[in-house]
């Protein structure tokens, strides 16, 4: 039992028909606007990592919040996955379908040592697209991805399945 981390989930706010009609989404803006909820989550992430992570592989732009937070927390070294366009020195991009076109996701370079132990990190888990193309990056930059670590998982959407098998996979809230 954690009842700062049961009253960190409880702040998620449920906002229906965003960013259309028919979904419900979960918002962690106000998990983050508290201190005691943000060290909570944090906490709690840092608490999963099965042992010999050294990096933390955080995805643009909700998974940085919490990556950055569980680096620091753990003493881990950062590597930002971004949206296209915005690095100046690119190591290798992936590019992954959604429900309607495309995303591309960019590995800034000589961040990502080969054989580095590696924990990929977002806010939610959905269909797992996100996550499988980060991995994929991971694993063609001669890393490894031992762990996935999110906040929330929509179970619905399976996303899980498509994870690199043996990863294991933190989620605080499934929903
Ligand atoms: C959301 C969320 C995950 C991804 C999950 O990001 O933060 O990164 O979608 O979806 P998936 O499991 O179906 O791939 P979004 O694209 O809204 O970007 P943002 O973090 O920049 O707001
Ligand atoms: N909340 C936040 N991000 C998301 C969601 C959600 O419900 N679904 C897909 N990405």
């Amino acid at each position: 039992a954690n009842a700062s981390l049961d009253r960190a989930l409880g702040l998620v706010r449920e906002v229906p028909d965003f960013p259309e009609p028919g979904v419900l989404f979960r918002d962690l803006s106000p998990v983050l606007a508290d201190a005691d909820a943000f060290r909570a989550v944090t906490d709690a992430l840092v608490a999963a990592l099965p042992p010999g992570i050294d990096t933390v592989v955080a995805i643009e732009a909700r998974g940085f919040l919490f990556g950055a937070a569980m680096a620091v927390t753990a003493g881990l070294g950062l590597v930002a996955v971004r949206k296209p366009g915005k690095l100046p020195a690119v190591a290798d991009r992936v590019t992954y379908a959604l429900e309607y076109g495309t995303a591309t996701l960019e590995l800034p370079a000589d961040t990502l040592a080969p054989g580095a132990r590696v924990v990929v990190v977002d806010d939610v888990l959905a269909t797992g697209g996100t996550v499988e193309a980060t991995a994929g990056l991971v694993a063609r930059a001669g890393a490894h991805t031992d762990a996935v670590a999110v906040v929330i998982e929509l179970a619905g959407l399976n996303g899980r399945s498509r994870l690199p098998g043996g990863a294991p996979v933190t989620a605080l809230l499934t929903v």
